[in-house]
């Protein structure tokens, strides 16, 4: 199967060295269309796919064309390539907050993929949520569900209105761990531990403690109940976690997420 790429930027090359990794794709079935040179020598060079500075010929080309521009260039990139589509093509779009129904009246084609990954897909560890149009053939499911498999975990559903939920929890989700990771750091060295220090203690924790809920099954709340002795340390800082509001702010900033990533689908 021949796959292309619309936008050759930093998600696009995740999810194209993650199936050339697996083996999913061999390079030399892949094409893709990216308007910076530079960008392209390098896609060429380190992957060894063909590139095109237009986009026509990746359509032209491909079977599976999956869209990985930012939000803002759809309507270039519609004007461009709407149309070309014949019906056993699919477009397979990551672009976030564009719905099947636009991309396909934008694209003048009904075998729409959507698909909602995280920039963890870059190290092989992402977590996708993905549906797909009725249109689209049982071959070309499989693909996806292989190409994406190849980034991470990743999870399908019919109802495309969990993508928006998903927007907001997992694909927006890595910045909240940015942060909740940056402040652990400042807290270290804010007590008196060396930066460096700080960082290895604050990463392995949360990786260790993810790992802890996720290999034992067990629910988060009772495994902290574990590690919170009366009157002790850790009951002190829970204490004032729960003071500066932290639990019901995260629900707050998931939810702003979600009404947010709503209304952009709207426009
Ligand atoms: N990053 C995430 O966590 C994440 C998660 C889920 C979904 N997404 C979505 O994934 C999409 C891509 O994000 P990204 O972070 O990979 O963006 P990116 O690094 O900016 O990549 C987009 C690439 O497309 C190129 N491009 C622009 N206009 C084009 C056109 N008309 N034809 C072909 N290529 C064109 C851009 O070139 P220029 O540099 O010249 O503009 C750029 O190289 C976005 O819609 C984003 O919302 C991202």
């Amino acid at each position: 199967m021949n796959i292309g790429f619309i936008g050759g930027g930093t998600m696009a090359e995740a999810i194209l060295g993650g199936m050339l990794n697996a083996g999913v794709a061999d390079a030399g079935d892949v094409i893709i269309g990216e308007p910076v040179a530079p960008r392209r020598d390098y896609l060429a060079e380190r992957y060894g796919v063909s590139v095109s500075p237009v986009n026509g010929p990746v359509v032209g080309g491909s079977d599976l064309v999956a869209l990985a521009v930012k939000p803002q260039d759809l309507p270039k990139v519609y004007a461009d390539i709407g149309g070309l589509f014949t019906d056993e093509k699919s477009l397979l779009s990551i672009v976030a907050g564009a719905r099947m129904k636009s991309l396909a009246d934008g694209m003048q084609h009904s075998g729409i993929i959507r698909v909602m990954p995280n920039t963890p897909a870059q190290i092989g560890a992402g977590m996708t949520m993905w549906t797909c149009a009725p249109s689209v053939s049982q071959a070309h499911r499989e693909a996806a569900a292989a190409i994406l498999s190849t980034i991470g975990d990743a999870i399908y559903v019919d109802d495309e209105q969990y993508l928006d939920m998903a927007t907001a929890l997992s694909a927006s989700g890595p910045a909240y761990v940015f942060l909740i990771v940056e402040a652990l750091i400042d807290a270290g060295v804010y007590v008196g531990l060396p930066r460096d220090t700080a960082r290895r203690l604050a990463l392995q924790t949360v990786k260790g403690s993810v790992e802890l809920v996720s290999q034992t099954g067990q629910h988060p709340a009772a495994l902290k109940d574990m590690v919170t002795s009366p009157g002790g340390t850790t009951a002190e800082g829970l204490q004032a976690l729960e003071r500066a509001g932290v639990p019901a702010a995260i629900v707050d900033a998931v939810n702003a997420a979600y009404l947010k990533s709503i209304r952009l689908g709207r426009d």
